[in-house]
């Protein structure tokens, strides 16, 4: 991997201002072409006991600093992450797949939750309350819950971080962080600059390891440890939560999604198919937001594949560090298990594969365009996580909310239409945490990002996001 800034490729766990080798180690490979990339050290439940040890000790001193010493570290954070820009994203793609351009964005909109919450750090007000009685005073103060364990994804391994650490250490909070052993490395360049932005020992500590399972565990167990926040799958989410019960920890859960895109027949349809395509083929159809199940009003349906279909086979496949590239390869083979299992349910069931449907060379999927879905079909039923469009046919708007509520999942939901009666009405009816309405662009650290239903809880981002990192606590005085 060619990068100016080599101190940035980083292969051991970062715990106590240290970097810790193991002899256990994992591989960790380009989903482009399987080469192994790095060999990062193997940790496990021990290795995060000690992390937890080392960011509790250091919450004893991070949390007492001044809200603006804070904010300025998290500054310095920003400009590092910004001034090293070419070779974090260098180091996403070659780990995880997506096109450099979508790299470079990546680490841009991770760079920007930490600029938001270096400034919400000086904005944790209090509040004063009406005394009960003639000689009571009621004051409320905000206080940072402690140390933090982060579970992050390996979708999207860079700002999935900034996204939970920032509002975290802008709190008071210290950090624990568990990256996804698929792409460790964007993490550990993430605790370099955190090193060099001047954040004290045990404040940012990384564990990398292959045994999800056990470093979870104790995350959830230890009663050091007062707060987990989550970005992944339902399944793992429900796993978490149970395990968190018995010391009864502050959590937040960013889980899967199977998010509807409705057009209606009054919808521009070259905006909707241009917003369908960014949103469906966005890192090869591998985020939770992506575009899952395409509604679409059987008057406009045929015009709309149509236009549908030649874009997507426009797309250009290949290697994420090519600049030509559109979309890269899937994550691993397990990826491309799924998604090919899915696809071949729809025909069994009656689908019709209109454009792509193959693999075209180890993890690298044609973009696909599947018609005459049904709601049947897996695909309509599971988060597709792959470069699989899908479409839809419904008659009216009472079909569109009920197809599209028809899902244990509620994170995020599109629509396109120009009835503004119909859109409140639509955005109202719709059971999810966010709604895109004639854009699919809905990803900003200015808003709260999150879901309901069995996409999970607590939003990240926004003027809400520093809740999740703050215990309320209220004095009564006596006066
Ligand atoms: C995700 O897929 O979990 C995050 C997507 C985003 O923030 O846009």
């Amino acid at each position: 991997m060619k990068l100016k800034n080599k101190a940035l490729l980083k292969k051991n766990s970062y715990i106590h201002g240290k970097w810790l080798h193991s002899k256990k180690e994992f591989p960790v490979t380009n989903p482009y072409n399987s080469d192994i990339i790095a060999q990062v050290t193997n940790h496990g439940k021990e290795e995060t006991n000690q992390a937890i040890a080392a960011a509790a000790e250091a919450f004893k001193i991070w949390s007492k600093f001044s809200a603006s010493k804070r904010s300025k570290i998290l500054k310095n954070w920003r400009k590092l992450q910004l001034e090293n820009l070419e070779d974090l994203a260098t180091i996403l793609t070659t780990e995880q797949g997506k096109p450099l351009a979508e790299a470079r964005g990546e680490i841009k909109y991770g760079a920007s939750f930490v600029e938001w919450f270096a400034a919400e750090a000086l904005r944790v007000y209090g509040d004063v309350i009406p005394g009960h009685m003639a000689n009571k005073r009621i004051t409320v103060i905000k206080q940072a819950v402690g140390v933090v364990g982060a579970i992050t994804p390996w979708n999207f391994p860079s700002a999935m971080i900034s996204r939970k650490v920032a509002p975290a250490l802008a709190a008071g909070c210290t950090v624990v962080i568990k990256p996804s052993e698929l792409t460790p490395l964007s993490a550990l360049a993430l605790a370099q600059l955190a090193e060099e932005a001047g954040m004290p020992s045990g404040v940012f500590n990384v564990v990398c390891g292959t045994d999800a399972a056990a470093i979870g565990q104790e995350m959830c167990s230890n009663p050091e440890l007062r707060k987990i926040s989550f970005t992944g799958s339902t399944r793992v989410g429900k796993i978490l939560l149970s395990q968190s019960a018995d010391t009864i920890k502050k959590v937040s859960l960013e889980l899967g999604g199977n998010a509807p895109f409705i057009v209606f027949d009054d919808a521009d349809v070259d905006k909707a198919v241009e917003a369908c395509i960014s949103s469906k083929f966005r890192n090869a159809g591998q985020t939770c937001i992506c575009t899952n199940r395409i509604l679409v009003h059987k008057s406009i349906h045929d015009s709309f594949v149509e236009k549908l279909a030649i874009k997507i086979k426009a797309l250009k496949v290949g290697s994420g560090l090519d600049v030509e590239t559109e979309v890269g390869p899937m994550i691993n083979t397990a990826a491309i298990k799924s998604v090919s299992a899915l696809l071949e349910n729809a025909i069994q069931e009656g689908a019709n594969i209109s454009e792509g449907g193959h693999l075209i060379k180890d993890q690298l999927f044609e973009p696909t365009l599947v018609v005459n879905a049904t709601k049947d079909m897996d695909l309509f039923k599971k988060e597709i996580f792959g470069p699989i469009a899908a479409v839809y046919k419904f008659e009216t708007e009472q079909e569109a909310i009920e197809l599209a509520n028809d899902t244990k999942y509620g994170l995020a939901a599109y629509f396109f239409g120009s009835d503004y009666r119909r859109i409140w009405r639509v955005s109202e009816a719709l059971e999810y945490g966010m709604v895109g309405i004639n854009t699919a662009m809905i990803s900003t650290t200015l808003a709260p990002f999150g879901g309901v239903k069995e996409s999970g809880f607590g939003r990240e981002g926004s003027k809400y996001g520093m809740d999740e990192y703050l215990n309320i606590k209220y004095m009564a005085w006596d006066v």
